[in-house]
């Protein structure tokens, strides 16, 4: 059973789970964190920047959940950008630790094996940040995703791409494909995470803590794991019985 965790506001949500990695840090100095992208836990990156300072990051690394394929790493938008600039820079993580899926269509397939070696050879992830797509995707895994996934390509459902065109010019810019963790590759992390806000998540919040395991529900997988942290606003967690 998950731990669901109902918080004031996005700002406790990430100063809670910001606490929750530094203490991570503090107890094992090579720390291996799992990190999303998206909106969601922005405010985590945020608490953790605030709260970092004295904290040794020297030898902490991180993995990525996903990333586009075939948009250019430079690309304000791909993933590795994203991380850079919204956690690695403001946390002072060390670029070269910090992985991201490989999203160049030359080497797309083996990338998939090449990322779960490296987080195998890393010693797995201790902790993995997680939000939730409306349609119940975690990573890139939207519905009908197998809970014994690896890392690999998948096509982004059009309410996906339609939820990211926010981040881009043009709803027809953003990729169709992306190359995401597994839910099997999540489901080996140590503790997950997963934090969801506003209302617009209600619905998938509840699917996945309280709905029937299911790969239709690609969020009930967190059902399976015996450490998984909830941390929700009231609005996120207003469909829950
Ligand atoms: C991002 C990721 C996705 C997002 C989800 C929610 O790395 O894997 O599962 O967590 O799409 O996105 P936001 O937080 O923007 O609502």
């Amino acid at each position: 059973m998950a731990e669901v965790v109902i918080v004031k506001n996005s700002r406790a949500a990430g100063e809670l789970v910001a606490d929750a990695i530094l203490s991570l840090v503090a107890s094992k100095k090579n720390a291996v964190l799992g990190l999303a992208t998206g909106s969601t836990p922005l405010p985590v990156y945020q608490a953790l920047a605030e709260r970092a300072v004295g904290t040794d990051f020297s030898q902490v690394s991180g993995f990525a959940l996903d990333e586009y394929v075939g948009l250019p790493a430079s690309h304000p938008e791909s993933y590795r950008s994203v991380i850079t600039r919204e956690v690695v820079e403001p946390v002072g993580l060390v670029p070269e630790r910090i992985r991201v899926p490989n999203g160049a269509t030359e080497t797309i397939e083996t990338a998939g094996a090449d990322y779960e070696r490296a987080i195998e050879e890393a010693g797995g992830v201790d902790l993995q940040i997680l939000g939730i797509g409306t349609d119940g995707h975690i990573g890139f895994n939207e519905p009908g995703s197998s809970f014994a996934s690896l890392t690999r390509v998948k096509t982004l459902t059009e309410r996906t791409r339609a939820d990211n065109a926010r981040f881009f010019d043009s709803p027809d810019d953003v990729p169709m494909h992306c190359i995401t963790q597994g839910l099997g590759t999540i489901l080996r992390a140590r503790h997950l995470v997963l934090l969801a806000f506003g209302e617009g998540k209600a619905d998938a919040v509840a699917a996945a803590i309280e709905g029937p395991l299911a790969s239709i529900l690609p969020g009930s997988a967190v059902q399976l794991h015996p450490h998984a942290t909830i941390v929700l606003d009231e609005a996120a967690a207003s469909k829950l019985k």
